[in-house]
């Protein structure tokens, strides 16, 4: 069955587009009619792929490079959308790393390196997306919103991560970043929400998963008994860019199969 056109006409970025969460993203939001700009950092021919994807499915999408941390980069890579779409409707703030390391072991470039791409970059997308949802407005055919930003967290918004010090305080720092800008936007018909997966099978966890063991170890940590996949995470984020959710603005939805349920609670306590 053909996926209804819930955000047909309407233009969307996904940072981060060329692998993983971002990739099923992009997908969904095309499947649902988005015109999708396929953002990446390093990897043109994997961005490629995704644009090939898409237009095979009879979708549109164009790949561009750029890094989320740079401000001059992102407004360029907004400057483009507009150019080639005429405005942007959906932002999904996707773009994420790892750098994990021993905290007392932790270099202050690896610190930086996880803020900057995973909280700047939200921030200096976000930006660039709200001043031109406030001076386009609403346009009553395309939605009833004046547009919408979706930024991806992570069960670590809320679940401490030992070893990963850097990038629990990222997804920390979303979460009061993707409120705060919700209060702030909500006057303006812009909606802001975020979306925090838990173990979702891609390349940022292979260790995780890749082995039978390692996958025993990890469902221990999630309720519902199966690792997530990418799509899961692309229907909420089609969900959450389509007038469908029009009164979800400042909550995180946690798509994680119950991982932030304290599941070591089931048994003990
Ligand atoms: C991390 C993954 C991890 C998952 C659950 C995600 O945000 O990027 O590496 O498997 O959280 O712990």
């Amino acid at each position: 069955m053909k996926t209804p056109q819930k955000l047909k006409n309407q233009s969307a970025i996904v940072t981060g587009a060329d692998s993983g969460i971002g990739k099923a993203v992009a997908i969904a939001l095309a499947e649902a009619g988005a015109k999708v700009l396929i953002n990446y950092a390093h990897n043109q021919d994997a961005a490629d792929e995704v644009v090939n994807t898409i237009k095979d499915a009879g979708g549109k999408a164009f790949a561009y490079q750029c890094d989320v941390s740079k401000e001059n980069e992102v407004k360029a890579m907004f400057a483009a959308a507009i150019k080639k779409y005429g405005t942007v409707d959906i932002l999904v703030n996707n773009a994420g790393l790892q750098k994990d390391a021993k905290f007392v072991d932790m270099t202050l470039e690896q610190w930086n390196t996880v803020i900057n791409i995973n909280l700047t970059g939200q921030f200096l997308c976000s930006r660039e997306a709200a001043k031109e949802f406030i001076k386009r407005g609403v346009v009553e055919k395309r939605s009833v919103a004046a547009g919408k930003i979706i930024c991806m967290s992570s069960v670590h918004e809320i679940i401490p991560w030992a070893g990963h010090v850097n990038y629990a305080a990222s997804k920390g720092g979303i979460s009061m970043f993707m409120k705060s800008i919700a209060q702030e936007l909500a006057p303006h018909r812009i909606r802001v929400a975020g979306i925090a997966p838990g173990a979702i099978q891609t390349p940022i966890n292979k260790p995780a998963w890749e082995t039978p063991e390692a996958m025993d170890k990890l469902l221990e940590l999630i309720p519902y008994n199966r690792i997530g996949q990418p799509a899961d995470v692309g229907k909420l984020a089609a969900w959450l860019a389509s007038d469908d959710s029009d009164y979800i603005t400042g909550t995180t939805i946690f798509v994680d199969g119950g991982m932030s349920l304290y599941p070591g609670f089931a048994d003990n306590g």
